[in-house]
Order: structure tokens, then C-alpha cells, then sequence
């Protein structure tokens, strides 16, 4: 295994120091002394114009941000990654997402198996069941077509599916809902089983391991709900014969544990499966987003696939200088570890994309939240920032004081579209350019401000000047895209993906594994027995614990 470089001991890191310490950011003086500086910091990827020059940026941070990239090898792991290298040393996997958008034909050989052939043997398994849902063949067990598609899932095998199926509603097929159950709150199951009609309902099990306790309590609650409900309304017999039945026409999974899956009693015919080298979080465009494949179709999820490879293929190729997903990973490495910005908004000028800044958060805090590098040392320096936002202009109306006049940077991502995505064409248009109007104003206001002369000028009393002043000189990307599509939805997600890989690779991360997550999930375990059991099982847990249980059980019992 190679040691990551330690970006502190770069040379570009040390001149990263020196612009950080002489940079003296006035949006408003750079852009009267640049003209150009829209044009020269304007980038494309795929369908994407992202506009970066309202970030703290120049030639010489630029040209040096490229440099730290040269010297921690960004391209070298970048390129180790395409190429299926075991990059996850903590899991000794491969990274392979990149594969799930390969076209039918190409090559990509990973311990002598070209990986695309399977990803394109289960896709084609997933578009004939799709067509099969979709045209209403293939029902339930009464032979009724599919209404809802519910996904059974968490993380990975939910954030994606839900926030793919929620942005592209507009593309969804008119007879079928998608539903979402992750949390093992019996309360998200109640919420989204009680009004429907089993004999109408479909589940996805999704969960690559087949063991996670939330999916597999939910999955099991789900299977007695279908089973008493067709039951009692007579569609089957108690018979074990037509449960089995019943079973197999409204349970499929998604998952690398064949095993697992078989022991649910979901059989093979019914899988659809992926591999180890797919990370949860990177996984939405294998058969974990099922569910909203078959919302959208395979036609859309085709172009869904294509923007992910539009800008795999930019981050491949382009030159780091003009490399959208690089130079914002590495943005955010100069923002999080010379400004110190602790967190970093998305907000999404569409209300189709909100849950766009939920599935972020798992994409980035779960991939860089880390402090050990992928050799075992320390990190040396901090590492994963906190991913947050809310659709504008919602947004506006919460949170956006702090970013105007707080005393935290907070670097924004801007998300917007030319052309609104839903029917109402007619009524809607010129709302939409009101819409983006505040887009347009936010970033300006974030940017440029409002100094204390112009405040005064409005005839403001002069002991409320201060606190009608803008500071501005706040850093924002605009990302602009012509329309929500399926194609441009794959653009967004692949530049995050790459976004996050490139703060990984500087910081000399796994940006794969999650180990994070275990300390907690093996504690619920152990402690789930002493909810019920008697007081002296409470004596091996610290103080806290056993009292907060105490007050608890004290209050269950009413
Ligand atoms: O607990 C974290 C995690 O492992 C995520 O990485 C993953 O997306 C999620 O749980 C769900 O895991 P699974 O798909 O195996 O059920």
C-alpha cells in the first residue's frame, strides 16, 4: 500500500498559506479591475455552466490549487480508481461506480472479470422487470397491475432512490407511486403501508449487505403486513403454499448477498444483484435505484446514465485548471483548511431536488468524515466539512441571515435550471423567471454586499446602519443546467462524487469505507435486551445510560 503524500508538506501547500494570508478578497474591486473575470472562471461540464468566480479565486490561486493537485497525485488515484485498483485499503475493494455507466460493450477488467458485462447482464434483468411492472403484466398475486413500488431501505440504499425519484417526478409513469421506508421507527412503515392496497404494492428489499437491522426489521414487518392484509381480505388462503406465492409476486430484493436474500425467502429470479466494489452512497445508479427506474423508465434512466458518464469523462480528461469537479474539491480544501469554513451549503433552486442536500450529506460527510488516512496515520489536516441546504427560496426565509451577515464563511453551492421541469408550462413560466430572479439576486447580495454609504443613502438612521450592512465577499458557485432531466440529475450527482473523491485523494483518505458507523450500530444491539429485562441487567452500562434507560422504561410503562 503507498502512503497518501501529506498535503501540509507540499510546496503548494506553503503557498496556499501565503495567498490565504495576502488574499485580500473584494469581489467588488476584482470584478471592476477584471472584466473578464466572469468569462475566465466560467467552466463547463456536460450540461453544466458553472460559474466560479465569486469564489476566492485568482490565476495564482488557481494555478496553485493545480500544483497541490500535482503534488498529492490527484490524477495518479484518480486514475488508479477508473481503473478498478483497490483504492478502499480498509475493505481491500476495488471503487467501481464509474463501471455502472459504462456503456453495453465497453471494457473494464478487474481480477480478469470485465465488470461490464455484469453490470449490463442485471441492468437488462432490471429493464425487463421494469417493462413487465410498468405495462401491468407483471401484477401481483391477484393479477392486479402495480400501483406502489415501496423501497425498503437505508443510507445508500434509500438516499439515492428517494431523491432520484423525488427530482424526476415529472418523468414518473402515471399509474405508479414510489414510497420510501428507511427509519425503524414503526411509525415510517405505519405512515407509508396504511392506505394501500397489497394486492397492488410492491417492495424492493435494498440493502447490499442483507443484514442491516433497520432494512431487515422493516423488510419483516413489511412481509406480515402483505400477508395478513391479503389474508383478510381473502385475495390468498393461510396456506403456506400461497404465501409463498404471494411472496414472490410482491418481494424482490436488491443486494450482494445472495445467501441473505434466500434465507428471507425471496428467491433468486427475484435479485437483482450488484457488487462489493459499489459503495452504499455511490450506488443509486446500480440496481439499488431500482424503484425509480421503474417510476421513470428505461429510457430516462438511460440518459441518467449518460450524464453520469458525461462527467466521469470530463473528470478523466479534462486538464485540472479546467476541471469542474477538481477545482471545487479543491476549493473546498482551501476553504476548509485555511478558512476554516466548517460547513457548506447546497441549495438547490428547484423544489424536485429537495432531498438533493440529504443524500449529500451521506455522499460527503460519510465518504470524508475521517481522521485516519489510508496508510493508518493521522490526518494531518481537518477533513470533512458539514454538507447542509434546503431548496431556495425556502431557504431564503430560514437560514440565509447567517449567511449574509454571520460571521462564519460558508461557501454556497447555487443550484439552478433555465427551464422549469413541470406541466405547468403555461401558468408557470414567468413564475419561474421570478424564481430564478432570486437566485440571480441571492448570489449578487452574497458577493458584492451593501456598504454603510449606500445604506445611509436610502435615508437609514445612523444607529441601524450596521446592521443593515452587508459584508458581502461571501464565496458561491452558480450551477446553471437548462432543465432538470434525467441526464442533467446523473451530471449533478457524478460532479459530487468526484467533488468528494477530490478532497479525499488531497487529505489521503478512504473515501469508501465507513467505519464510523459500527461503534453505534453494535451498541444498539447489546442494548435492545435491557429495554426489557430486568433492573440488574442495567448494571454493566455507565451511569448516564442506565439512568436515561431507567426514565424511559419508567415512562413506557406509563
Ligand atoms: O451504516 C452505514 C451503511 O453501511 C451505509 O454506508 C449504507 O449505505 C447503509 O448503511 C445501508 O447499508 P445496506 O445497503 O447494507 O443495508
Amino acid at each position: 500500500m503507498n502512503s497518501p503524500v501529506d498535503p501540509t508538506s507540499t510546496p503548494a501547500w506553503a503557498e496556499l498559506e501565503n495567498l490565504h494570508r495576502s488574499l485580500d478578497v473584494d469581489f467588488r474591486k476584482w470584478f471592476a479591475e477584471e472584466p473578464n473575470r466572469a468569462q475566465q472562471f466560467t467552466l463547463r461540464a456536460g450540461d453544466l455552466t458553472v460559474d466560479l468566480s465569486r469564489n476566492y479565486l485568482n490565476q495564482q490561486v488557481r494555478d496553485t490549487l493545480v500544483s497541490l493537485a500535482a503534488q498529492v497525485d490527484l490524477a495518479g488515484r484518480r486514475d488508479a480508481m477508473f481503473r478498478g485498483d483497490r483504492i478502499n485499503t480498509t475493505e481491500d475493494r476495488s471503487v467501481l461506480h464509474v463501471a455502472l455507466r459504462l456503456p453495453k460493450g465497453a471494457e473494464l477488467d478487474v481480477d480478469g472479470v470485465n465488470v461490464v458485462d455484469q453490470v449490463h447482464e442485471v441492468l437488462d434483468r432490471e429493464i425487463s422487470f421494469t417493462e413487465a411492472v410498468r405495462s401491468g403484466e407483471r401484477g401481483g398475486v391477484t393479477g392486479k397491475p402495480i400501483t406502489t413500488v415501496v423501497n425498503i431501505g437505508i443510507g445508500g440504499s434509500d438516499l439515492g432512490p428517494v431523491m432520484v425519484y423525488e427530482a424526476l417526478k415529472p418523468y414518473k409513469h402515471d399509474r405508479i407511486e414510489c414510497r420510501f421506508i428507511s427509519n425503524i421507527d414503526p411509525a415510517d412503515m405505519y405512515e407509508k403501508t396504511h392506505d394501500l392496497d397489497a394486492e397492488t404494492t410492491l417492495f424492493i428489499v435494498a440493502s447490499k449487505t442483507f443484514t442491516t437491522l433497520e432494512t431487515m426489521t422493516n423488510a419483516r414487518m413489511a412481509k406480515n403486513w402483505l400477508i395478513n392484509s391479503l389474508q383478510s381480505s381473502g385475495a390468498i388462503d393461510g396456506t403456506a403454499d400461497s404465501r409463498a406465492r404471494a411472496i414472490k409476486r410482491h418481494f424482490v430484493a436488491v443486494s450482494t448477498n445472495a445467501e441473505k436474500v434466500s434465507e428471507f425467502g425471496i428467491d433468486h429470479a427475484n435479485m437483482f444483484g450488484f457488487w462489493d466494489w459499489v459503495g452504499g452512497r455511490y450506488s443509486v445508479d446500480s440496481a439499488v435505484g431500482l424503484s425509480a427506474l421503474i417510476a421513470i423508465g428505461p429510457d430516462n434512466w438511460q440518459d441518467f446514465l449518460e450524464g453520469f458518464l458525461a462527467i466521469d469523462k470530463h473528470f478523466m480528461i479534462t486538464p485540472i485548471a479546467e476541471n469542474v469537479p477538481a477545482l471545487m474539491g479543491l476549493l473546498n480544501v482551501f476553504y476548509s483548511n485555511f478558512y476554516n469554513a466548517q460547513s457548506h451549503v447546497v441549495l438547490p433552486y428547484s423544489q424536485y431536488l429537495h432531498r438533493f442536500p440529504a443524500y449529500l450529506q451521506q455522499l460527503t460527510m460519510e465518504s470524508n468524515g475521517k481522521s485516519t488516512r489510508w496508510d493508518a496515520s493521522p490526518v494531518t489536516t481537518e477533513t470533512g466539512e458539514i454538507f447542509w441546504g434546503e431548496p431556495g427560496t425556502n431557504g431564503q426565509h430560514a437560514f440565509y441571515q447567517l449567511l449574509h451577515q454571520g460571521t462564519r464563511v460558508i461557501p454556497a453551492d447555487f443550484i439552478g435550471f433555465a427551464r422549469p421541469a413541470h406541466a405547468l408550462t403555461e401558468a408557470g413560466a414567468d413564475v419561474h423567471d421570478l424564481f430564478m430572479s432570486n437566485f440571480f439576486a441571492q448570489t449578487q447580495a452574497l458577493a458584492f454586499g451593501k456598504t454603510a454609504d449606500e445604506v445611509r443613502a436610502e435615508g437609514t438612521p445612523e444607529p441601524l446602519v450596521p446592521a443593515r450592512v452587508f459584508s458581502g465577499n461571501r464565496p458561491t458557485t452558480s450551477i446553471l443546467a437548462p432543465e432538470l432531466s434525467p441526464r442533467i440529475l446523473g451530471e449533478l450527482i457524478a460532479l459530487y462524487e468526484h467533488i468528494t473523491f477530490t478532497e479525499g485523494a488531497v487529505w489521503g483518505i478512504d473515501s469508501f469505507d465507513q467505519w464510523g458507523v459500527e461503534l453505534g450500530k453494535t451498541l444498539a444491539k447489546n442494548i435492545a435486551p435491557l429495554l426489557t429485562a430486568g433492573d440488574e441487567a442495567l448494571m454493566s452500562q455507565d451511569s448516564s445510560t442506565m439512568s436515561l434507560i431507567r426514565a424511559y422504561k419508567a415512562m413506557r410503562a406509563g
